[in-house]
């Protein structure tokens, strides 16, 4: 029996809401040992480092469910809209640290931040495009944009995505591997999504 055979009709079967808050609770636990300074040297960069991280996590997995579909035929849709979801509550709770614990909503040094250090609006701008994609992610954003539409602006994911992992390679100063390996990950997925448009796009211009 084909793998997706056995897979997807237990997939089916697995409720989305719990997923939420499963995803979200070691957020809840590292600020927790953040907060009884049990999370090293720095348990501010500590917690910033793990949200950057789940948030680049869960958009890569949101990015990987067509090309898993398309090779195996195991279809992670029905989880799609919670990855992306988790991913941008990841990206919120990293900003935020970023902001409040970090940089203590000390603003000019905020924007100088923003001026000075490009990884820092690499970051801002993958967050920004998160925006639009949280904000129409219900039922009633879909119908009242159309389909068409809603799928144009949740094609921000994939620049979101490339800004997100651009941003890990630049602020590494020295080169280990983590952070090219996600760019590599993602520059294999994105590719993958433009081999497909061209797929389809070939049959119509061949028809002229
Ligand atoms: C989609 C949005 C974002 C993703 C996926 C993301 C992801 C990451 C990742 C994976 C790291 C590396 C963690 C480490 O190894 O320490 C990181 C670090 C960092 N991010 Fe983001 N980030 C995002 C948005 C932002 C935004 C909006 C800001 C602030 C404007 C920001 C500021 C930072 C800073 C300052 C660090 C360095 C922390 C340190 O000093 O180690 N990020 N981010």
């Amino acid at each position: 029996m084909r793998l997706a055979e056995r897979v997807n009709p237990w997939l089916r079967r697995v409720p989305v809401a719990p997923l939420y808050w499963i995803a979200l609770f070691p957020a809840v636990i590292w600020f927790g040992l953040a907060l009884a300074n049990r999370l090293g040297a720095d348990p501010v960069r500590a917690l910033e480092h793990e949200y950057g991280l789940r948030a680049l996590q869960f958009l890569v997995a949101a990015l990987a469910v067509t090309p898993l579909r398309e090779l195996t035929g195991v279809s992670l849709l029905r989880f799609r809209r919670f990855l992306g979801l988790t991913a941008f509550s990841y990206a919120l709770l990293h900003l935020l640290v970023w902001l409040v614990l970090d940089r203590q909503l000390d603003w000019p040094r905020i924007a100088e931040d923003l001026a000075r250090r490009p990884y820092v609006v690499l970051g801002m701008a993958a967050f920004v495009m998160l925006v639009p994609l949280a904000a129409t992610s219900t039922d009633r954003a879909l119908r009242r944009l159309g389909p068409g539409r809603w799928r144009r602006v949740h094609r921000l994911a994939y620049p979101a995505t490339a800004l997100a992992a651009l941003h890990f390679v630049w602020l590494v100063k020295a080169w280990p591997p983590e952070p090219l390996l996600y760019a590599l990950a993602v520059a294999t997925l994105l590719a993958w999504r433009a081999a497909g448009v061209l797929r389809r796009r070939a049959p119509r211009i061949a028809a002229g």
